[in-house]
């Protein structure tokens, strides 16, 4: 039994990653399971949020109590985030988005011909941090997959996004993370941190938003 700590506030999560297609047939992707994202949007429905879940394609049903909106590539979530995102009390980006995307969409699967295959690469936006930026913004937690500096980068991320608050963990090892049961996060805002030791992600999704709703009351 989880407290009931976000009665009548509305909360919008991403989660999972994003394809970028290169044709009709092919994409670029990363490894992000969803788990976590949706941890967290079970974990809030339980607490009493109103919950929207813009998902990345994944294989995870929606969590219980959840509205969830499924979505592709970063443009379409970004879509989907700016429509809602007015109405939102804490926004959680939590979704592993894609930083590039095809220049290019052939509209016709690309054929074996030349030894060479070169692909141009642009920018996608930065959905946190554009949320982050708004002039009504909710408040706004992101997250960090780091291999190292886990701290350092983190910090970094706050600043530079103009977080919240940003939860971080370390994907080089191997027992938590990308598309395992179990995480560990270290929690940077910008007045505190705190780290929350490895466990499943329902449990760490809990103890992340009571650490979210302490500093949003503030
Ligand atoms: O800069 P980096 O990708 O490491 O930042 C991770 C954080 O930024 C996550 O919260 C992720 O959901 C968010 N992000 C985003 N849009 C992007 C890239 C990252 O919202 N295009």
């Amino acid at each position: 039994c989880l407290p009931a700590l976000f009665t009548g506030k509305r909360i919008m999560i991403t989660a999972g990653p994003t394809r970028e297609a290169l044709d009709p047939v092919r994409y670029l992707s990363n490894h992000s399971s969803g788990k976590m994202g949706y941890a967290l949007a079970h974990a809030a429905a339980r607490m009493g949020a109103k919950v929207l879940l813009v998902s990345g394609p994944v294989n995870l049903p929606s969590p219980p109590g959840c509205e969830r909106i499924m979505t592709d590539s970063a443009l379409d979530m970004h879509q989907a985030v700016m429509q809602r995102v007015g109405e939102m009390d804490v926004f959680i980006g939590c979704a592993a988005v894609a930083d590039y995307r095809p220049q290019q969409q052939a509209g016709q699967k690309i054929k074996k011909s030349q030894d060479k295959l070169t692909l141009t690469l642009v920018k996608n936006p930065d959905i946190v941090a554009e949320v982050a930026s708004l002039a009504n913004k909710p408040f706004t937690v992101g997250f960090a997959a780091e291999t190292q500096d886990v701290a350092h980068y983190a910090k970094d991320k706050l600043a530079r996004k103009k977080l919240d608050m940003i939860a971080a963990n370390d994907v080089s090892k191997q027992n938590i993370g990308f598309n395992s049961e179990q995480n560990a996060l270290s929690v940077y805002w910008p007045s505190g941190e705190a780290l929350l030791p490895v466990s499943d992600k329902l449990t760490l999704a809990a103890q992340l938003l009571t650490l979210i709703e302490k500093q949003y009351k503030e």
